[in-house]
């Protein structure tokens, strides 16, 4: 992967990044999505936020390279502390982190957010407590993609601010439009979750005096949702 040739993961990501946008892609790390999207000549701008000192000037590097400086912004900064609000940020992506992790940059960031730009998220795992911010924080899920490569399955959460919206605890954990939709991968990706939760019930189960029972309440009930939803 380069500044030419995304992988599958981010030209998903690329796609759900309204044209024309000032885009905040933040954990750049080499800085990769803004700058393949502003040579494409798809964005009108981009700031490239980064906490860790290297892939900071990896990406600094990267948009050197290109001649974007004029175009592409490069900040040492955590979370959405990298915008600005003379920015104009109209798209937020944050992709390649934990949904938790996602999930506390939103949150400690909300100072940044305005509230009209689009968010296009890419957890690798923590989906559900995502999806549970979104909606306490009143975005609805306008689209959400599932991925493979590599032999594992990525998703993309596109949100906007709208009307409140209510999703049930399984939309929460299988995402509200995948649900409706159960596209093959969809299905492939929660059969193997279900034999992943099946071993872990297993394991817990001869490890129960250090288990706290909640602990297995809560895996049983996803597998049970996840049998019901395979049925
Ligand atoms: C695995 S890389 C993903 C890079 C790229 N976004 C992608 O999807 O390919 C995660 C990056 O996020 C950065 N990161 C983690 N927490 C961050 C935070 N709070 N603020 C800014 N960057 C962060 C890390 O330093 C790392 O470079």
């Amino acid at each position: 992967m380069n500044e030419h040739t995304l992988s599958m993961r981010l030209e998903r990501v690329a796609a759900n990044v309204p044209l024309g946008a000032r885009l905040a892609d933040i954990g750049s790390d080499h800085g990769y999505l803004p700058v393949a999207m502003m040579r494409r000549g798809v964005i009108t701008s981009a700031v490239a936020g980064e906490v860790a000192a290297t892939p900071f000037h990896a990406a600094q590097r990267t948009v050197r390279d290109n001649g974007l400086e004029q175009h592409i912004t490069v900040r040492l900064a955590d979370g959405l502390a990298a915008i600005d609000a003379g920015d104009g940020i109209t798209a937020i992506s944050i992709c390649g982190m934990g949904g938790e992790t996602i999930r506390d940059i939103l949150d400690s960031g909300k100072a940044h957010l305005s509230g009209q730009e689009r968010l296009i998220l890419q957890p690798n795992g923590g989906e559900q407590p995502l999806r549970q911010w979104l909606m306490d924080n009143g975005y609805r899920i306008l689209c959400e993609e599932l991925l493979q490569e590599n032999r594992f399955y990525y998703e993309i959460i596109v949100a906007e601010r709208a009307e409140p919206v209510t999703y049930t605890d399984e939309e929460l954990y299988f995402g509200p439009l995948q649900l409706r939709a159960r596209s093959p991968d969809f299905l492939a990706k929660w059969q193997r979750m279900l034999r992943q939760k099946h071993k872990t019930l297993a394991s817990l189960e001869q490890a129960r005096q250090t288990v706290p029972d909640a602990k297995v309440q809560e895996i049983a009930e996803q597998a049970r949702w996840i049998s019901e939803l395979l049925a």
